[in-house]
């Protein structure tokens, strides 16, 4: 695939692009005129694996792709933004990505925070393993909460309903426990599928952003 091309699934309609994600035209191009109900990027985190650009000019490239984004979702819509946040250099670029995110017409909904599996400084610091994702709301989209596999096991938390003093395994919506925005039950797998390692999560290999579209 080469740079400006799109390719459409004929069966279910996915888009698929070679793509810079800073120009208005090649999001026009991926778009095809439609609006997006969800956005989710996953894009170099300013660290050396890609490019390490000063932390200003990191936000300002942040600020076109983030810009694009929002003049193609739609009223209610979700925008998910994976980061990082690097502990040798003053945790940038999260508090900066979040303070120009704030000038920005969407409101924040949650900070989620990912447990990687492997990570790194285990001898002369708390193991790093965290990974950020920031999700903001524009309008108001619909929400469904999720629950993990693990049963729930926690009784003797008393509240009055309707009079009735209830436990909470009782008010309970499931018997598993609630995913709340900690992920720590999410197995981190490299280069490797569910028919390999079960219950692993495979993140899209080609391109940094995916679009749900109305
Ligand atoms: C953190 S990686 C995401 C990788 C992918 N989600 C995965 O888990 O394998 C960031 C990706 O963004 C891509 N990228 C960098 N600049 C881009 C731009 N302007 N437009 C679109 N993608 C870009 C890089 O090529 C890289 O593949």
């Amino acid at each position: 695939m080469q740079l400006g091309e799109v390719w459409e699934d004929t069966k279910h309609g996915h888009r698929v692009g070679c793509l810079d994600s800073t120009d208005p035209e090649h999001v026009a191009l991926l778009m095809n005129g439609r609006k997006a109900r969800l956005a989710i990027h996953d894009p170099p985190y300013n660290q050396i694996t890609f490019k390490k650009l000063p932390v200003e000019e990191y936000v300002k490239w942040c600020e076109l792709w983030i810009d694009n984004t929002l003049s193609i979702l739609d009223d209610d819509s979700s925008l998910y933004i994976w980061t990082g946040a690097d502990q040798f250099d003053s945790f940038q670029p999260l508090p900066d990505l979040m303070l120009m995110l704030r000038t920005k017409p969407i409101r924040p909904r949650s900070f989620i925070t990912m447990r990687n599996q492997r990570g790194y400084g285990t001898q002369k610091n708390w193991m790093a393993v965290r990974q950020e994702l920031l999700y903001y709301i524009k309008g108001k989209p619909p929400f469904i909460p999720q629950y993990t596999d693990i049963p729930k096991k926690t009784k003797g938390y008393y509240k009055q309903v309707g009079g009735k003093l209830t436990e909470n395994l009782e008010r309970s919506k499931s018997k598993y426990i609630t995913s709340g925005n900690v992920w720590f039950d999410i197995q981190q797998v490299f280069y490797k599928r569910e028919e390999y390692v079960q219950g692993c999560y495979y993140k899209n290999q080609l391109f940094c952003s995916s679009l749900t579209l109305n």
